[in-house]
């Protein structure tokens, strides 16, 4: 991708289009036919002045007006003109130039589109953003030029890791992942290891190697440092699922949106994305991600119902359904997290389960903790970000839907509750470690895109999880 030049300045120069912001009630700018546009957010009038472009952009009733309210009419900005050819574009931040970050953010989310491969479908002809301007007074360049440099290192990542989840199954198994991770972390403040089958062997990671068994595919198991921090600070520990395709194994999918299953790798993602972004940042603080990752597929090898799993610390788990895979990876990782890393916190992100999407939607990822201050903390960071998570319960009587005759845990329980139930599942390899759980099963990709997003891959948890470590995340 030919790489986008962000300035932030006073005035423009050369000859961008430009984009401006508009509030609802306050006069119409000059050329805007009034009954058609009235400032409603997202809503855009284009103004053709010679060879420069304006674009007005609506951002609703002003004391309405939020951090994500920039973000998507920034967004929405840069969609329509690239679909107009545009390649530089200006942001008129003049009024909120304290939204410089959002409004950044929203234009490089919004400047990223998968084109798939070797078909012209149109979306080719959209012009690719080159240079973004923006345009703020001589007081707020210093603070404005802050925000932007840290929303352009976040949304750039965000964008990277989406374009990884794009990719199909065929193109993206979890080798291939590893060496990605190993490629993104290269010239950057981070060590990668990646673990392949012979040392999970080694060290007992029985539930990577079960899932993993069915496909030609190995599984692997990718860990990330950032020391950031203190080299006695204990660490924060972020674990992410990353089933390159989950067909369900033996306990096969019904065939309808199976394609779906693609993006089942987002939360490991997420987490490559966290790491990523906090070594650019720089953040002062040590993390260690855990990324486990297999292909889920039905083969003459391929792991059964009725198995018995042995897991990393010990802990045994009884197969009733090979569809419930994603908790049994993640089980190995939290082990590990827990026993070689002994966090101060365990972040976890998975795309978990069909439940959560039936209680919260596509609006809001589902967020399990114990912990009030984790759970306020992240609140809080969805806020400003406009990834939201909504804090659903993960009491220890929730574990009674998975107790077994014959093992630690059974990887599945009754219908009802069962997002809270899979959260109880994996509380289970945390201990005592403070432990929160995102079951991004709705939010890690999107046929309904918000303003500053196109259909796919969200990249969500990466900007919230950023977010609640910068404000500093209370362990
Ligand atoms: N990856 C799926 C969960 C999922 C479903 C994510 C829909 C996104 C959209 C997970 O591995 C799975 O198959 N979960 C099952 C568990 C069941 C077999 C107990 C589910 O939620 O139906
Ligand atoms: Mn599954
Ligand atoms: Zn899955």
């Amino acid at each position: 991708m030919p790489s986008l030049k962000i300035d932030v300045r006073t005035s423009a120069i050369g000859s961008p289009d430009l984009v401006t912001f508009f509030v609802k009630g306050s006069p119409l700018p000059p050329g805007v036919p009034a009954p058609e546009f009235d400032g409603a957010p997202c809503s855009t009038v284009l103004l053709r002045d010679k060879n420069q472009r304006t674009l007005v952009v609506g951002l609703g009733e002003k004391d309405k007006i939020e951090p994500d309210t920039l973000r998507r009419a920034a967004g929405a900005g840069i969609k329509q003109l690239l679909k107009a050819g545009s390649a530089e574009v200006a942001l008129d931040m003049g009024a909120y130039a304290n939204h410089t970050g959002p409004a950044v953010e929203g234009a490089v989310l919004a400047s990223y589109l998968f084109e798939g491969f070797g078909k012209d479908t149109g979306k080719k002809t959209r012009g690719v953003l080159a240079r973004l301007q923006i345009l703020v007074k001589e007081k707020e360049l210093v603070a404005a030029r802050a925000q932007a440099r840290d929303a352009e290192v976040v949304a750039t990542i965000s964008n990277t890791i989406r374009g990884i989840g794009n990719l199909p199954g065929n193109m993206l198994t979890p080798p291939i992942l590893a060496e990605k991770a190993q490629e993104l972390a290269q010239g950057r403040a981070l060590t990668v290891k990646v673990w392949n089958e012979q040392h999970l062997m080694r060290d007992g990671f029985g539930g990577i190697l079960a899932v993993g068994r069915g496909s030609v595919n190995p599984p692997r198991l990718i860990v990330l440092e950032y020391h950031g921090g203190g080299k006695r600070e204990t660490p924060v520990a972020l674990v992410g699922k990353a089933v390159t395709f989950d067909t369900g194994g033996i306990s096969i999918k019904p065939g309808a949106q199976m394609d779906e299953m693609k993006w089942d790798k987002m939360g490991g993602l997420a987490v490559l994305g966290i790491l990523l972004a906090a070594a650019d940042l720089k953040l002062p603080l040590n993390l260690v991600g855990l990324i486990p990752s297999a292909e889920n597929m039905p083969g003459p090898d391929a792991y059964r119902p009725g198995d018995i799993i042995t897991t990393r610390d010990g802990k045994t788990i009884e197969v009733l359904n090979t569809d419930a895979e994603g908790r049994i990876i993640i089980a190995d990782a939290i082990a590990h997290a827990r026993l070689t890393y002994k966090p101060s916190a365990i972040l976890e992100y998975s795309t978990l389960t069909g439940a959560v999407v039936m209680a919260l939607g596509h609006y809001r990822a589902g967020m399990f903790t114990a912990e009030e201050k984790l759970r306020d903390a992240f609140v809080a960071a969805g806020k400003v970000t406009g990834e939201l998570v909504w804090p659903l319960p993960v009491d220890e009587e929730y574990k009674e839907g998975v107790q077994s005759e014959v093992a630690t845990v059974k990887n599945i329980g009754p219908r009802e509750g069962s997002a809270c139930i899979s959260a109880s599942f994996v509380k289970t390899w945390a201990e005592e470690t403070p432990f929160v759980h995102f079951d991004i099963a709705g939010t890690a990709w999107t046929t309904k895109p918000p303003a500053h997003l196109e259909g796919g891959a969200t990249g969500f948890g990466l900007r919230l999880t950023i977010q609640a470590l910068r404000a500093g995340l209370p362990v």
